[in-house]
């Protein structure tokens, strides 16, 4: 297939229709009665269970592995270990090729050498999950020990600059940034902390899985359809049409639900047992075999003129991470272009640690590095006595900073106009710990939300439209819980001159056409893309079907465009048939169309990014130091909402997570063992719902021309800069500045 010639941008903006109502989930009543099917419950004939066993050491080698024990435990069908596994090529590491999912290179059970404590060292099959767990915990294994990188100081003095950043290079420098800041009038220069952090999706990962003779049938709970079947047909020597991948329902994916060692063991095991096989982590699986947020030491160094105008944005660090893997932690990204000034140095560097591979968790890159930069933003503006609204007013850019390109839709000032309005901003006092409710003290702060749009290449979409008027789309794509199938019916909805209710937009299996995957919050305008795309073959196949007894005879594809379930002529509204007319003439019960997308050249073009300005007021107790937030409100600004009820679900959820990035998540590492010290949700602290006030949602709502739908992705930003707002408003409580997250309650007395 190739790009068709005729969509050379993105797809047209509709003008009216579906799109910006608040429709509700098409699959909500399917999930509340329960009937919704993810990947661990679906059930085979003949099915097996699994369990693995991790190993206990960070680095060496297994000594002694006593499987006799657990193969004789009662329902056990198979012990796979390194002794007896297949042999698999290691994983295509992400990035390093379009379609490689594989968040780390290591191979996969191949040889008796340990690279992380949690990595599996076994895997049992047996005809219960609880045999399956009992007969793993029979199976002895012993270590011999070799010396770990496991202290982030130490390797942190060894650190080095990654290959790249997300593609692009670790050190960007304009002028001498230094410089002007040794000679700055006004300076801060402060070093930021955050911590590791896991996943904790309500879906733990799991994977059923079948081989029909040479055919692979994996029901996963992926975010990554696609890249995850191209991938394992590297692994295990096979045509990807050998794979098929169905993943209708996640259970939040957030960047964890990739190709991890679990679906590959699983394989492996289904395979030499020769019949399908259930494989669902634990929880305390989910922290030893899949990443998650790495940690990061970053310093921030502004210096400023006396109108708080910047001559030098300085945004360093290092952040943990393996021999293994592609994922950097970009949080120099915010700096790149949020902030007008004289001089840049922004570089990053990377510790090499024996652990499991870090990946993609929620904005990674820019919910760490907003916490940084725009916590030092806050320090200036009180070093400078300037309000932080008005100090962002005065370093508002004209164009990108560091690119020089023009900002295809940026209204961040608009925002923060609108939610400090909104928030009651202006009740601020400016003066620290001023505001005291008996043992309570009161503070606001704000921080501003950052988040790029991107559109993946690659992806197409197949339109059916039937005689009964009804349209399905089909794209290869996931539905994690954002509304995907909602809104992507609505969108296409628009884009055919349909009702959202006569459209369905199909998705999650990789028998359909090839979608992106749903990372980067890129998806919405990817699938958008191509759904226009596809339109467009669609419309040149009904004026071939419509032929010369029709009112468009004669009309060429840019002529017409769909309309009230049909074709009309642009120039001429009373030329038009609908689409049941034209199928019925030419005798068809479908007409059917489908398309690649257009490369997605917007993004070279322009500087596109999502803004938004977090406000956040919190009471921390004087006497426990305990931090409750009262009230938060997110203002965005993120081009075309395209429902206002599945986008609010989007902001908050980002929020929510948010507090817990600020208030209570940390994966604690023991760096003698390398061991994850609490792999629970015990201990492993979310927020729950008495953490979290109610969250006021607002937006800007200026559709971005250059972008399919005018509408950015909008999965990470909510998370972006609410550890600052927090922070910020700790400070104006307390006059306490916290600079590592979490902001326990030990760290404020
Ligand atoms: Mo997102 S961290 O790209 O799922």
């Amino acid at each position: 297939m190739t790009t068709p010639d005729t969509i050379d941008r993105p797809a047209p903006q509709t003008q009216h229709g579906s799109i910006g109502t608040a429709l509700p989930r098409v699959d909500g009543p399917r999930k509340v009665q329960g009937e919704a099917r993810f990947a661990a419950e679906v059930a085979l004939d003949n099915m097996l269970y699994a369990a693995l066993v991790y190993s206990t050491i960070a680095r060496g080698r297994i000594a002694t592995l006593d499987t006799t024990v657990a193969e004789a435990a009662p329902g056990v069908a198979l012990v796979m270990t390194h002794r007896n596994a297949p042999a698999m090529a290691p994983p295509a590491l992400f990035l390093t090729e379009p379609l490689a999912a594989g968040p780390s290179s290591l191979p996969v059970m191949q040889d008796d050498s340990i690279h992380w404590n949690g990595e599996p060292v076994a895997l049992v099959l047996a005809e219960t999950q609880e045999q399956a767990d009992h007969a793993a915990s029979l199976i002895n294994v012993t270590y011999e020990a070799e010396p770990a990188s496991l202290s982030f100081d130490q390797a942190a003095v060894h650190a080095r600059h990654p290959d790249s950043v997300m593609g692009e290079p670790p050190l960007l420098e304009l002028g001498d940034a230094e410089a002007a800041l040794a000679a700055a009038a006004h300076k801060i220069d402060r070093i930021y902390e955050t911590p590791r952090h896991s996943h904790a999706a309500i879906e733990p990962h799991a994977a059923t899985i079948m081989w029909d003779g040479d055919k692979l049938i994996i029901h996963d709970a992926t975010q990554m359809l696609n890249a995850t079947r191209w991938t394992l047909a590297g692994i295990f020597g096979l045509q990807e049409d050998q794979i098929r991948i169905l993943s209708p329902f996640v259970g939040g994916g957030f960047g964890g639900k990739g190709l991890w060692s679990h679906q590959i063991l699983a394989i492996a095991a289904a395979k030499m047992a020769a019949r399908p096989v259930r494989i669902g982590l634990t929880r305390a699986g989910v922290f030893r075999i899949t990443g998650g947020r790495t940690t990061t030491r970053q310093r921030v160094a502004l210096g400023a003129k006396a109108d708080g105008t910047l001559a030098a944005l300085i945004h360093t660090g290092t952040v943990a991470m393996t021999t293994h893997n592609n994922c950097p932690e970009q949080f120099t990204f915010p700096a790149k272009h949020l902030y007008a000034a004289d001089s840049f140095r922004l570089e990053q560097h990377v510790a090499d640690i024996d652990m499991v591979a870090n990946t993609f968790m929620r904005a990674p890159g820019e919910s760490v590095g907003t916490f940084a930069l725009e916590s030092a933003l806050d320090e200036l503006a009180e070093a400078l006595a300037i309000d932080p609204i008005e100090l962002r007013r005065r370093i508002e850019p004209a164009k990108d900073p560091t690119s020089g390109l023009a900002f295809s839709s940026r209204h961040i000032l608009e925002a923060y106009a609108k939610g400090a309005e909104r928030f009651g901003w202006a009740n601020r006092n400016p003066v620290p710990r001023s505001r005291r409710e008996g043992e309570w003290l009161i503070g606001m702060g704000v921080a501003t939300a950052t988040y790029p749009y991107y559109r993946m290449p690659g992806g197409a979409a197949r339109i059916t439209l039937t005689k009964d008027g009804r349209a399905r789309v089909e794209m290869a794509s996931h539905e994690m819980g954002m509304g995907t199938a909602t809104v992507q019916a609505q969108a296409a909805a628009d884009c055919l001159g349909l009702a959202p209710e006569q459209v369905v937009f199909d998705y999650g299996d990789t028998a359909m056409p090839s979608g992106t995957l749903a990372g980067g919050s890129s998806q919405t305008a990817s699938i958008a893309a191509a759904v226009a795309a596809a339109t467009t073959q669609l419309i040149t196949e009904l004026l071939q079907l419509a032929g010369n007894a029709s009112p468009l005879a004669g009309l060429r594809p840019d002529q017409v465009e769909p309309r009230d379930a049909g074709l009309a002529s642009r120039e001429q509204p009373d030329r038009f048939e609908r689409y049941v007319s034209i199928l019925s003439r030419a005798a068809r019960d479908d007409v059917c169309a489908q398309a690649d997308a257009p490369m997605p050249t917007e993004m070279g073009e322009h500087s596109m990014h999502s803004y938004g300005a977090q406000f956040c007021e919190v009471r921390v107790n004087a006497i426990t130091g305990e931090t409750r937030v009262s009230r938060f409100l997110g203002s965005f600004d993120t081009g075309r909402i395209l429902n206002p009820r599945t986008a609010t679900s989007q902001f908050r959820g980002g929020i929510i997570m948010g507090l817990g990035l600020a208030l209570t998540e940390e994966t604690q590492f023991d760096e003698r063992s390398g061991r994850i010290m609490n792999p629970s949700l015990a201990e492993y602290h979310v927020p729950a719902h008495l953490d979290v006030p109610h969250i006021d949602i607002i937006w800007t709502g200026h559709p971005d021309p250059y972008a399919p739908l005018g509408a950015h992705g909008i999965g990470e930003i909510g998370i972006t800069g609410v550890a600052a707002a927090v922070a910020n408003a700790i400070y104006n409580a307390t006059g306490r500045r916290i600079r590592d997250l979490p902001i326990t309650l030990d760290k404020l007395l």
